[in-house]
């Protein structure tokens, strides 16, 4: 799809790298028919007034007022569509509870593809409102459902990997809600694929299948056997959840003799392309496979608090070089923004030993070495997203893909206060990745595509 190139002339805030915050005062950004960042100038380059002069003739030049700021749009590594009607609720349950009482329930509903569309529809418009411009979705076992799911996405112009849900042992799913059966498990995921290729049938598409075994837990061997064949077959995304509670965790060793990582491995359903949720009990030898897959984890730190009493061991991911990123996992998580996302990153990150801190000297308390800081929480938010999905976006850089949020400090109800006077460019920053809420995003673009706005 070809749209107006456009000129963007402002200051921008991103992480390309983990630990490195890169403020482009002043530059400008030239997108191309295709929505790719065809250049970026920095203030006093000879192009630039050029640039900025042939863009205002030709009604082109999007210039950014003061108080305004651009970020790189935000990347959902983990969220379950179908869970939206009931974000905020029924969390005070353990897991397999709040799976089988309210989830499973509210999913089977999606046999009705109206009330799919209805939902999917309100869903979407919120998480580009909130700056999710890439979103890896789990849908219902549906495809009709599932492939109406990418079709708002499309639709709408979110970037998204959309998953039909595969989960078809007996044992563990309930008659109303499941797959008949391994076989058709296997064909029905098979059959969304193809028709989510047929959807999007662009080179670069901007909505893609990935293969979704739900857990361990819900599915079969000859299930999990054949969705690994399918990986292979189709080189697609794969994602599922990966030790997240002890409850699941204790379920797959009590089945398999080893971890949920290894075990998916040896399904061949852990690739450079396959996503594990939440990932909290993963060891050492978990670590090491999974960053010699290619792998990578959707970091969920709110959901993580309720269903698994724990913290994924994020340091230690990210000193290993693996790929990781943030998701909210509504409807586990009860946000939908990946602001909140970054915050509640930032807080798990500097409590996960609680224990009993009397008398301990600052240095002991909480969880020394684990702290994160609102940069590395920000690049999960974005870049590391998008690396781990291998996506070209999450930063400004010439070739990649224009996914963007246009952040206003001065909107009305806005929480964020600057103080030209005492506050840094950096300070700012800090400010938005704390404090931004969805009355700050005034702009979001997608692959050059204005969303919201
Ligand atoms: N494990 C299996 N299914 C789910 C789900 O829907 N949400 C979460 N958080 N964990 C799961
Ligand atoms: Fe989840």
């Amino acid at each position: 799809m070809t749209k107006e190139p456009f000129t963007l002339i402002g200051t921008a805030f991103h992480t390309p790298e983990r630990c490195r915050l890169e403020v482009l005062q002043d530059h400008l950004f030239s997108v191309d028919a295709q929505g790719r960042i065809a250049e970026i100038l920095a203030p006093g380059r000879p192009e630039y007034e050029a640039r900025a002069n042939a863009a205002r003739q030709a009604g082109t030049l999007v210039l950014l007022a003061d108080g305004q700021f651009l970020l790189p749009g935000l990347v959902d590594l983990h969220i379950h569509a179908p869970q939206w009607p009931q974000m905020g609720k029924a969390l005070d349950v353990p897991l397999e509870v709040w799976l089988q009482k309210y989830t499973f329930p509210l999913e089977a509903r999606y046999a009705d593809v109206d009330y799919a569309r209805e939902v999917y529809a309100d869903l979407v418009d919120n998480l580009l409102a909130n700056g999710t411009t890439t979103a890896l979705y789990f849908a219902t076992v549906h495809v009709d459902a599932s492939l109406a799911l990418a079709e708002t996405c499309l639709a709408k112009g979110q970037r998204a990997l959309v998953g039909k849900v595969a989960m078809d042992d007996p044992e563990q799913c309930p008659p109303f809600y499941r797959d008949a059966d391994a076989t058709s498990a296997v064909a029905d995921t098979r059959r969304f694929i193809e028709a989510v290729k047929v959807l999007d049938p662009q080179e670069r598409p901007l909505v893609q299948p990935a293969i979704t075994p739900r857990f361990i837990p819900s599915c079969t061997d000859a299930a999990l056997q054949g969705l690994g064949e399918l990986a292979t077959e189709f080189g697609c995304h794969v994602q599922t959840h990966c030790s997240e509670s002890d409850w699941a965790k204790q379920f797959v060793e009590a089945r398999f003799g080893q971890t949920d990582a290894a075990s998916l491995g040896g399904f061949g359903l852990l690739t450079r392309h396959t996503i594990l949720a939440h990932s909290n009990f993963i060891n050492e030898p978990d670590m090491d496979l999974i960053k010699e897959k290619g792998a990578g984890v959707a970091h969920c730190p709110l959901s993580n608090v309720y269903f698994a009493n724990a913290a994924f061991p994020l340091r230690a991911a990210l000193d290993r070089q693996m790929h990781v990123g943030l998701g909210t996992d509504i409807s586990g998580g009860y946000s939908p923004s990946l602001f909140d996302g970054c915050r509640h990153a930032l807080s798990t990150s500097r409590t996960l030993q609680s224990g009993v801190h009397a008398g301990l000297p600052p240095e002991q308390r909480g969880a020394p070495g684990e702290p994160i800081t609102h940069q590395e929480a920000f690049w999960l938010a974005t870049a590391g997203g998008a690396e781990a999905l291998d996506l070209p976006t999450g930063s400004f850089r010439v070739g990649h893909e224009f996914d963007a949020l246009l952040i206003d400090t001065k909107a009305k109800a806005s929480n964020i206060h600057i103080n030209a006077a005492d506050d840094t460019l950096e300070d700012v920053f800090q400010k938005i990745v704390l404090n931004a809420a969805r009355a700050n995003i005034a702009m979001v673009w997608v692959r050059g595509r204005m969303v919201v706005g």
